[in-house]
């Protein structure tokens, strides 16, 4: 059964990092991480059969790619027929609500949407609805997006996430700690570049094993998520902000003393830390920062001080782009003829 299916996916923004892989063909990471997913970061991907052709017809942001040029997303997709026994081209047409340019890590929902759009596709509507309902269905699900590329395996679930890596490549799962309405957190993305990242996040998981900081980090990891999840689950967001912004400036100085080095941030990010720390002290106000693998950087704070933290945020940076977001739900199957405009 083959039919056209729209999926809309988050993106998600990790509270403590995937840095480094045990296995980089199986996507075993190096060590558990934990994510908020996003609620207007996504991409909306449509999926259908393609009659005739030599090979699958993919649009990326209204971008014709090719084999060629994106041979990730067509193995992708290659895979994903192979392991559910099927043959044929597919069409696909994706889109994210971000710009590319913007920063903002696109794989994620990217390669989410993609696999339950294909799986869809494939399996009829109802039998991937039914998948995303189920936990055995989601933990299949992500295990096909992760291969794709592995930060996409938390955004198969919606709220706090938490990626287990097992005691073997095969036994990762992906659970929800914390529901969406449980903890409205909000995230403003401040764009301090619009440049591709200098070292791809893939390329730099590889390099992270030549840091002479990374084993000690993986040996403190388990203690710092393990407080992490209950600063989660005490909705504690002075502890939850501490530990985020070390997860985060451990993964860069990871990054920054691997060989050869990964810089993702100049000196005006660096002064933007300052300030916000200062900022935090002065005004007795909660609100911490993380940064994935490029130089911009989130901004979190809780529901109560979002218009204080905009304000703050605003005054200080008139003319940069600022993205305001939260915490969101997980992927759905949307019905196609929903969005004419895809
Ligand atoms: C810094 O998921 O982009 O965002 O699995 O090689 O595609 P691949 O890497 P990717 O790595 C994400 C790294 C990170 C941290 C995180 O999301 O946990």
């Amino acid at each position: 059964m083959k039919e056209t299916v729209q999926v809309k996916a988050p993106s998600n923004i990790a509270l403590m990092k995937y840095w480094g892989k045990d296995n980089p063909v199986l996507q075993w990471p190096a060590n558990d991480s934990l994510s908020m997913t996003l609620n207007h970061a996504h991409t909306i991907c449509r999926v259908g059969p393609l009659d005739g052709g030599s090979d699958h017809a993919i649009k990326i942001n209204d971008e014709v790619v090719t084999r060629a040029s994106n041979e990730r997303v067509f193995k992708h997709v290659d895979m994903i027929i192979k392991e559910l026994g099927e043959e044929g081209y597919l069409q696909v047409d994706s889109r994210n609500s971000f710009p590319t340019a913007c920063g903002l890590a696109s794989s994620a929902s990217g390669f989410a949407a993609l696999t339950v759009g294909v799986f869809g596709c494939l399996k009829g509507v109802t039998y991937t609805r039914d998948m995303l309902a189920s936990y055995s269905g989601v933990q299949k699900l992500a295990a096909l997006a992760r291969l794709g590329s592995g930060s996409a395996f938390r955004s198969l679930q919606g709220g706090f996430v938490w990626w287990q890596r097992g005691a073997s490549a095969l036994e990762q799962k992906v659970r929800q700690v914390l529901e969406p309405e449980k903890w409205l957190i909000h995230d403003f993305v401040v764009l301090f570049s619009d440049k591709p990242k200098s070292v791809s996040s893939t390329d730099a998981h590889k390099l992270a094993w030549s840091s002479p900081l990374f084993k000690p980090r993986l040996a403190g990891h388990r203690v710092r998520l393990q407080q992490t999840l209950e600063a989660l689950k005490e909705r504690d967001f002075r502890r939850l902000g501490m530990l985020m912004e070390t997860e985060a400036l451990e993964m860069h100085a990871v990054a920054m003393s691997s060989r050869p080095p990964v810089f993702y941030f100049d000196q005006e990010v660096s002064e933007f830390l300052a300030w916000l720390r200062e900022e935090r002290q002065r005004r007795d106000l909660p609100v911490y920062f993380t940064m994935d693998a490029g130089p911009n950087v989130h901004v979190l704070c809780e529901s109560k001080n979002v218009h204080h933290v905009e304000a703050l945020l605003q005054e200080r940076f008139p003319s940069k782009q600022i993205f305001h977001d939260a915490v969101g739900r997980g992927p759905v199957i949307e019905t196609a003829f929903l969005s004419p405009e895809l």
